[in-house]
């Protein structure tokens, strides 16, 4: 599947193909799976199950005995790994780890001709870093962001965002469908890091919002599992499908002509605030988008919608 979220697009692309769906019919490969933490571990498992040809590595070579009980075959260097498969999917801790990784004894030459498929969090420049280094090793690179837990490896839900080379996207397919639902994002290696932390950014906005009202709700002694359930989460599933469209459309054409809750209105009354103050919860998580709510209005924007606070974090002029 592949998404065009550059900035004159609007459609974007809901497609939500079963993993199951997707991993039928799909050629068996080799691949490599370096670094078996949580993460690298359920992609091995879910590559297992597929019946792909699986090498595993992991720097503490014990977490690799579960999965060669499995049928996976054990390397026992990264060039190893790398040279076994045609398919080389890296996911450790840290990305400034990945490149070093990739070049110690040996691993560098082994890369000539591989597919190296990288989901090892990072930002946009490591991306593009990487990829270079990669491609002057001979190989190809894609640069993953995978939308899912452990748990959800395999799973109907559980997607993957890449980057970077076209063709390798489509040669591995067989491989990248088995663990997840994928998402090309386009030809720049940076595009699935940037999309990667702009959905956790999202997420912990929410995060952020269960928490303060969790905090409110518990401090009133309320039981919170019940409020989350039968409540907070059909308000934000509303909310989400009601309001994030139309504030994204006054994102791409700049106009935030309200349409319904004006800003003004919004700040006219510190209600959260006090409430939260008088039962004792702390207001640390929302008071800074009061404070850019309230600079909003005071800089004459008060008719226009909540929207209009992203010029405040990154003024239209900006843009790239
Ligand atoms: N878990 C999630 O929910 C999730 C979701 C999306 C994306 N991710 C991403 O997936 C990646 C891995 O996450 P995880 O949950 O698997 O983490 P984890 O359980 O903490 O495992 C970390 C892995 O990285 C390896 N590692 C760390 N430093 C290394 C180094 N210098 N050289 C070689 N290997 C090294 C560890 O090897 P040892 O076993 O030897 O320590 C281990 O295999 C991260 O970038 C994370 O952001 C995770």
């Amino acid at each position: 599947m592949a998404v065009d979220n550059s900035a004159d697009n609007s459609a974007g692309n809901s497609a939500a193909n079963s993993v199951e769906s997707a991993v039928r019919g799909t050629a068996r490969q080799s691949v490599s799976v370096i670094g078996l933490g949580d993460m690298g571990t359920a992609l091995a498992t879910a590559l297992l199950a597929a019946g792909h040809q699986v090498t595993v590595w992991n720097r503490t070579a014990r977490k690799a005995d579960g999965l060669v009980e499995k049928g996976a075959r054990r390397a026992e260097s990264p060039a190893a790994a790398i040279a076994a498969s045609e398919v080389v999917l890296v996911c450790i801790l840290d990305y400034a780890d990945v490149a070093p990784l990739l070049a110690a004894d040996g691993a560098g030459a082994a890369l000539k001709g591989r597919v190296v498929v990288n989901v090892t969090n990072g930002s946009p420049a490591e991306a593009r870093a990487l990829a270079d280094r990669v491609s002057d090793l001979g190989a190809e690179y894609l640069d993953g962001g995978i939308m899912a837990v452990p748990d959800l490896i395999g799973k109907p839900s559980a997607f993957v965002l890449y980057s970077g080379a076209k063709d390798a996207f489509e040669r591995s397919r067989g491989v990248l469908d088995s663990f997840a639902r994928s998402v090309y994002l386009g030809t720049d290696p940076g595009l699935a890091p940037l999309n990667d932390l702009a959905l956790l950014s999202g997420m912990y906005g929410m995060f952020g919002g269960f928490l303060h009202a969790a905090a409110l709700m518990r401090s009133a002694d309320r039981n919170v599992t019940a409020f989350t359930r039968e409540v907070l989460m059909p308000w934000l599933r509303a909310m989400a499908e009601n309001q994030l469209p139309a504030m994204a459309a006054q994102v791409d054409s700049g106009d935030y002509g309200v349409t319904g809750s004006n800003l003004a209105m919004q700040v006219s009354h510190d209600a959260i605030g006090d409430a939260s103050r008088a039962q004792g919860v702390s207001t640390e998580l929302f008071d800074p988008l009061w404070e850019l709510m309230k600079r909003r209005v005071a800089d004459g924007h008060g008719q226009e919608s909540i929207g209009g606070v992203l010029e405040l974090l990154h003024p239209r002029e900006r843009r790239a």
